[in-house]
This record gives C-alpha cells, structure tokens and sequence, in this order.
C-alpha cells in the first residue's frame, strides 16, 4: 500500500487528479470508479481545472459509480447521479451516456443491482477506483456487519452513517435508510484504488487499514488484500493517528 501524507484537504486533492490524470493520458477511454461525498469535492474541481486548460479529454472516459440512495429520483438534489452532474459532469466534455449511477428509484431494485454487475463487467473493469472513507470505516454503502457482500446489493445505512449525512438534507428523518451500493469484492476487482480521506474524524477508521488486521467491523481493512491501493490522507489524520501510538 502507497501512503502519501498531504499537507491539507486542496494538495490531497491535486494528488488525486494527478492520480487520475495519469491513467487516463496511458488509456484515453479508461473506467474510472467514481465516488460522492464531501471528500473528492475538490478532486473533481481540480480535474475540471485541467479539462479546462486542455489536459485532460473526457470524451471516451466511461464512468461508474458506488452507491445511490433507494428512493431518490435521479433528479433529487441529494441523488448521487444528481451530485456527480453537478460536481463533474456538468463541467466536462464526457457523454453522459458513458456515465452509470445505480438508479435507486428503480421498480425492482434488486434486479438494478444484478444489471449493474454486469455492466462493470461489460465495461471490462475498473481501471481506477476512487473512494471515500466513512467515519466507521464503511466504504461506498458496506457498512460494519458481520458479513460482507461481494456484489452489488441492497443495504440498509448505519444508525451513525445516517446521521452523518443528515448534515445534507434538512432533517434526520429525510435521510434515505437503505441504499444501493457495489459490494466489497466488486470494489476490490479494481485494478487500481485510491482512498483519499481528511479530518481526524477519519483517522479512527484510517488506523484499521494499517492495522495488518482484516475485520468486517471496519470494512476499509479490506483493501489491505489489494495490491496497488495508494492511501492519500491529511496532516490531520497522519498526526493523530502519531499520537495516539
Ligand atoms: C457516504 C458515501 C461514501 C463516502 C462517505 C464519506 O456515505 N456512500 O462513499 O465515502 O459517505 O463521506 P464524506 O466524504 O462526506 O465524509
């Protein structure tokens, strides 16, 4: 495993782009895995900078996402498809028709789930994964349990992740319970991953992926079975985790 310590949440950032960049300018019509969530923000301003200034071409990058909420409409304002719209998509020249979100309004959702195996798969895998870390170490919607799943599924949220979202809906009761997320496998079938997290609320969760440690109560401990996960984290984190060893 890679760990680079960033000085703060914006070099972490340019850290990650520099990341993406690479694998896109090696395969001009790459997959990339894509995350929500406050985190990678200002990853995704920084790869629209570079779009901007001509270094990077969008327009054969396929796209797949981790996880959407069950029971929001695409169009809802805190869907992740409606987030990746307007925190990337929006703002690049990718065909939209190359980016896949689950649809967590989908009449049968279990079967949303299945298809979506599938369509990473027709896409020939992840060439690089980006994700973000729960405060309990969950990653996409695989949340502490005493199983993981491999594939896709339905899942329900955390008592602790549904109140840490609450921060971006107007009451704790508008947080969707239930989710559709990739499962740990699927997420481990990337061929690269890249886990970026800052603030020491993290560092709890960051300290199990270094532990040489493999539990299902933090499901990030799983990556460590990954051979090319490049961990990007805060002086925050880094300096918490120092003092409390
Ligand atoms: C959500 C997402 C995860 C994300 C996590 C952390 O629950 N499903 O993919 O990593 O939140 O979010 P944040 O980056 O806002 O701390």
């Amino acid at each position: 495993m890679r760990i680079i310590v960033a000085d703060n949440y914006e070099a972490m950032s340019k850290i990650a782009a520099d990341n993406i960049q690479e694998v896109i300018t090696e395969k001009n019509d790459a997959i990339l895995g894509l995350a929500t969530g406050s985190t990678p923000i200002g990853t995704y301003e920084e790869l629209i900078k570079r779009y901007e200034e001509g270094k990077i071409d969008f327009s054969k990058i396929r796209t797949i996402n981790l996880d959407e909420y069950i029971g929001l409409h695409p169009n809802h304002n805190q869907s992740y498809r409606y987030f990746m719209n307007e925190k990337l998509f929006n703002h690049i020249n990718i065909n939209k028709e190359n980016t896949y979100v689950p649809n967590g309004s989908a009449e049968n959702i279990d079967e949303e789930a299945k298809n979506y195996d599938k369509i990473i798969e027709n896409l020939g895998g992840i060439d690089i994964q980006i994700l973000g870390i729960g405060n309990n170490g969950h990653i996409a919607f695989n949340e502490p349990d005493k199983a993981l799943n491999v594939g896709t599924h339905v899942t329900s949220l955390a008592q602790n992740t549904i109140e840490a979202n609450s921060r971006f809906f107007e009451s704790l009761d508008d947080v969707p319970k239930k989710a559709v997320t990739m499962g740990i496998g699927q997420i481990l079938k990337a061929k690269k991953i890249l886990l970026l997290a800052n603030g020491k609320n993290k560092a709890e969760a960051i300290k199990g992926i270094l532990s040489g440690k493999i539990t299902t109560d933090n499901p990030a401990t799983m990556l460590q079975l990954h051979s090319d996960v490049t961990l990007i984290i805060d002086k925050e984190i880094s300096d918490e985790i120092i003092n409390c060893n």
